[in-house]
């Protein structure tokens, strides 16, 4: 279907989505979000429903398949991710090397998903078969490049991935050096459900644009944890909790929080393009709060947070404005014993399955992106020499 467009126009002149705002990129069976009435549904089930109920790995397969799998296609699934787990030695020596400089770990994340490739044979085989290959080795390895990042930081030896552990716990384990409690794992694996997909978001989108090209699954997913790293996306995670930090004080939340709205300052964790409801996410992640909070003696940032919270909500909530999954996640993820730089190196551990999953969806019907520009530039300069220029 081509359409008749305006292509150029003076500066202003024509109207457009700014964003892509609103803008159909395709159709996808993965997931909904209904912004207006706070839903997050991955292929029919809600997000409630299965953080209650499933793993990290079962998303993954729903997200990948379509369908939640029997017991033994979830073990085949949860045996084939064992067995990637483990990342090749330059890999842990390219890690290793740039970690104690200041490098964010979301450009060593990239770097090094991008070098995963450089090791593996069929990183440009496009046969189904190993594109699905592919999927499965980046969701395993993106865990433990996440953990080794983290560890590497901590100037600690790399803890290498057991068999004997699910994703959630094996990640927590790699990252904290030890078997992390049935709490811990929970809402590990809740941390990692959640942020698993979201319909056509900047990271995800960023993704199958590389893919419909036909380049290859590594580029797609570097390109999307790119993205990802901006502070309007995954990078909201990590400011929001350095603003409880800097607030420092319950007693300081309300005023610091009312300062930032007069001068018109975004407060990180708050707002969606989508949302213009409670983010479901943030309201699950708020539930465990509590529990982990107490047990970590971090109940300070939690008052915060809810004062925060109130505040925004009495003053923006007309406009939309709600928490955001970013919001409640510092504070557990922190009170986890989890580093801040890390946040959004473990969104992009998870995401990466909306990532593989919409890239897989996207071959299966593929047609390279290519939106238009308005031209608002000029259309007949002269040509001036270099020497005559003044
Ligand atoms: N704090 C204060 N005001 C906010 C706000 C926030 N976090 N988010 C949006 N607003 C205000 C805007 O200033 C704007 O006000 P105006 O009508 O007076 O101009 C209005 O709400 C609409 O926001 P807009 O910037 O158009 O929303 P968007 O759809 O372009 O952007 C975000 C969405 C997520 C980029 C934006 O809300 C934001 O920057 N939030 C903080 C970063 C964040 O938490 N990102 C993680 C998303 S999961």
């Amino acid at each position: 279907m081509t359409q008749e467009v305006k292509l150029t126009a003076k500066p202003g002149e024509v109207e457009f989505p700014k964003g892509l705002e609103g803008i159909i990129a395709r159709e996808s069976t993965k997931s909904f979000v209904d912004g207006q009435k706070g839903w997050l549904i991955y292929h029919g089930f809600t997000i409630e429903e299965l953080c209650k109920n499933s793993t990290f790995e079962e998303v993954s397969y729903l997200l990948l398949h379509d369908k939640l799998p029997t017991k033994a296609e979830l073990d085949a699934f949860k045996g084939e991710l064992k067995q990637y787990r483990e990342i090749p030695d330059g890999v842990y020596d390219l890690i290793a090397s740039v970690a104690r400089y200041n490098v964010h770990p979301m450009a060593i994340l990239r770097t090094a998903v991008s070098a995963l490739a450089l090791y593996d044979d069929e990183a440009d085989d496009a046969s189904w078969d190993a594109q699905e290959r592919k999927a499965l080795k980046l969701i395993a390895r993106m865990a433990t490049i996440s953990a080794a990042i983290g560890r590497a930081r901590g100037d600690l030896e790399f803890v290498h991935p057991r068999s004997d552990l699910g994703h959630a716990a094996n990640f927590l384990y790699m990252l904290l050096g030890e078997e992390p409690d049935d709490l811990l794992e929970r809402v590990m694996d809740v941390i990692l459900i959640l942020h698993a997909d979201h319909g056509c978001n900047a990271s995800t989108f960023t993704s199958i644009v590389i893919a419909s090209s036909q380049s290859d699954l590594y580029s797609a997913v570097t390109g999307g944890i790119g993205s990802l790293k901006g502070p309007l996306h995954g990078g909201a995670n990590e400011r929001a909790m350095a603003m409880l930090d800097e607030i420092g004080e319950p007693e300081e939340a309300e005023r610091k929080t009312l300062d930032k709205i007069a001068k018109k300052e975004k407060i990180m964790g708050f707002g969606h393009r989508v949302y213009k409801a409670y983010d479901p996410r943030a309201a699950m992640l708020k539930g465990y709060a509590d529990e982990i909070t107490k047990r970590a003696g971090t109940e300070k940032w939690l008052r915060m947070a809810e004062i925060i919270e109130r505040v925004m909500i009495e003053k923006l909530g007309e406009k939309g404005i709600f928490p955001n999954v970013d919001f409640y996640s510092g504070v557990v993820m922190s009170s986890m014993g989890i580093e801040r730089a890390l946040f959004t190196p473990i969104f992009a551990t998870a995401r990466v399955s909306g990532w593989v999953a919409h890239v897989l969806e996207q071959l299966a019907d593929n047609r390279i992106f290519r939106p238009r520009f308005i031209y608002t530039g000029p259309m007949e300069e002269k040509y001036i020499p270099l020497e005559e220029r003044s």
